[in-house]
């Protein structure tokens, strides 16, 4: 019999009336049943994070860092079971979900580190002109409220991890919305902060279903919202409330560029291997994977079979076998969105080089060329293991054509020019561009977020922890400077 998962209300277990299932996309399975609050817990939750907001904020830097500490050092002793749970119930294969548990082991690692050095205070001297005789500033920051996190399917551990834990560094209470296709491994954090002594109401992990959300998005209690996920959920979730702060890590279509000096068989040996991989790793379930592949015309024709070899390459099949790089999507329902999507751009006049083909939850690594650009697959993020192919002529087209697209998160350039990589830094409208590799790169501590569609704000520990605090300046008079 599976057991039903309880949730972490203001750091206790608890459960509600009703719970909803968790299956594996892989085979349909059961993976567990999840107690869902009730109304009058989810106000008690909210009430408690609002009630310790002074306390929280006021607790020291060494006990904030030793519960994250503690989180870090919990994670790594039991990596295994926590990477077959976020595999089990996301589809993910184990290869990608024990990097995703090392992941999170960094991001845990890097709030503890932070919280030690945050916020000391920034002097800032005001008697640069008369009026400012015999006056300092002191500049810290104070949090702007309790924070309402609300968490993707696609890395079920580490992005609840990058909400949770810069919470923490910083002393903002946090309320935790895993996604409801996979909110185990946002649980197994809050049994892991249960065993710190962090104070009563600072976190909770509430797997609120999603129609009960938008009035814990109207709750003025909450005056912060962390959101990771689609761009329509997320602009209708700062439309509804205009007057709050939110951050938005939103969609993209990943390009990579292949510029012509990155030429030599190895060169290319690489720049394939890491598109064909970064296009499917997770079933190209990443905001970062690589959509696009923009390559420069002098390279092109050797460029695309090694892609597609690569592709071709990759192991697709049950993603708890240690084996397998490619696994099934989400669920059946997204691995049709994708299907028709690609029919509609092939109806269209793409050339399908390899994939194209559905089974259940699995589709088929895929790699077209000759994508027509007002087609779905071209202006859309597909959220599936897909690359198109599109040739240019030299470093300013290809720049042109990454930010052809409504989104710019993440762009990835393959060029040993130095002076190329300055200028992709000030060209791309992107925030975040990768040299010598796919637009796929992150490391944690990274300030991550996009442009244009792909969001507002961002995240990265240290990045959150502004995120979610403000400067306040305190005025020192009289004196003797
Ligand atoms: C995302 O899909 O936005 C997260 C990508 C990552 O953390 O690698």
């Amino acid at each position: 019999m599976t057991s039903t998962h309880a949730f972490w209300l203001a750091g206790r277990q608890a459960t509600g009336e009703t719970t909803f299932d968790v299956t594996n996309s892989w085979d349909g399975r059961l993976v567990g049943k999840v107690s869902v609050p009730t109304e009058a817990q989810v106000e008690e939750a909210v009430a408690a994070a609002y009630a310790v907001r002074d306390e929280f904020a006021a607790l020291p830097a060494h006990a904030r860092a030793a519960a994250l500490d503690h989180v870090c050092k919990r994670l790594v002793e039991r990596t295994e079971e926590i990477a077959r749970l976020i595999s089990a119930e996301n589809g993910k294969p184990m290869k990608w979900a024990r990097g995703e548990v090392g992941r999170a082991v960094s991001v845990f690692r890097f709030a503890a580190e932070e919280a030690r050095r945050f916020n000391g205070g920034e002097a800032q001297r005001l008697d640069t002109d008369g009026g400012g005789t015999g006056r300092l500033a002191l500049i810290r920051r104070f949090p702007k409220g309790v924070v309402l996190g609300i968490a993707p399917f696609n890395f079920p551990l580490n992005l609840c991890a990058h909400k949770i834990a810069p919470a923490i560094a910083a002393g903002v209470p946090i309320i935790l919305k895993p996604a409801p296709a996979t909110p185990l491994s946002g649980l197994i954090i809050g049994e892991l902060l249960a065993e710190t002594d962090l104070p009563a109401g600072s976190w909770s992990v509430l797997p609120v279903t999603n129609d009960k959300m938008p009035a814990l998005v109207q709750d003025e209690r909450l005056p912060v919202i962390s959101f990771t996920g689609s761009e329509k959920v997320g602009y209708s979730i700062m439309e509804s409330v205009p007057h709050k702060h939110c951050t938005l890590e939103l969609g993209g279509n990943g390009a990579a560029v292949v510029l012509a000096d990155y030429a030599s068989d190895e060169d290319l040996d690489w720049a394939a291997k890491r598109i064909a991989l970064f296009s499917n790793y997770q079933g190209g379930q990443s905001c970062i994977s690589v959509q696009r592949v923009i390559a420069d015309a002098a390279v092109y024709d050797r460029l695309v079979p090694r892609i597609v070899a690569a592709v071709e390459a990759m192991v697709t099949g049950d993603p708890s076998d240690d084996a397998t790089d490619v696994g099934p999507l989400v669920s059946e329902d997204a691995a049709k969105r994708v299907e028709s999507w690609v029919d509609e751009a092939v109806a269209a006049g793409a050339t399908l080089l390899t994939g194209g083909k559905r089974d259940g939850a699995t589709y088929a690594p895929t790699v077209l060329t000759e994508v027509p650009g007002d087609v779905t697959l071209a202006t859309e993020e597909v959220f599936g293991p897909v690359l198109t192919v599109q040739k240019v002529n030299g470093e300013a087209e290809a720049f042109a054509a990454v930010n052809d697209s409504k989104y710019g998160l993440q762009a990835g350039v393959f060029t040993h020019d130095l002076q190329v990589a300055f200028r992709a830094h000030r060209a791309l409208e992107v925030g975040g561009v990768v040299i010598g590799d796919a637009p796929s790169f992150r490391a944690d501590q990274m300030p991550y977020g996009g442009t244009k569609r792909s969001g507002v704000g961002r995240e990265g520990v240290r990045s959150a922890m502004d995120d979610y605090t403000y400067e306040r300046v305190l005025v020192l008079t009289d004196l003797a400077l």
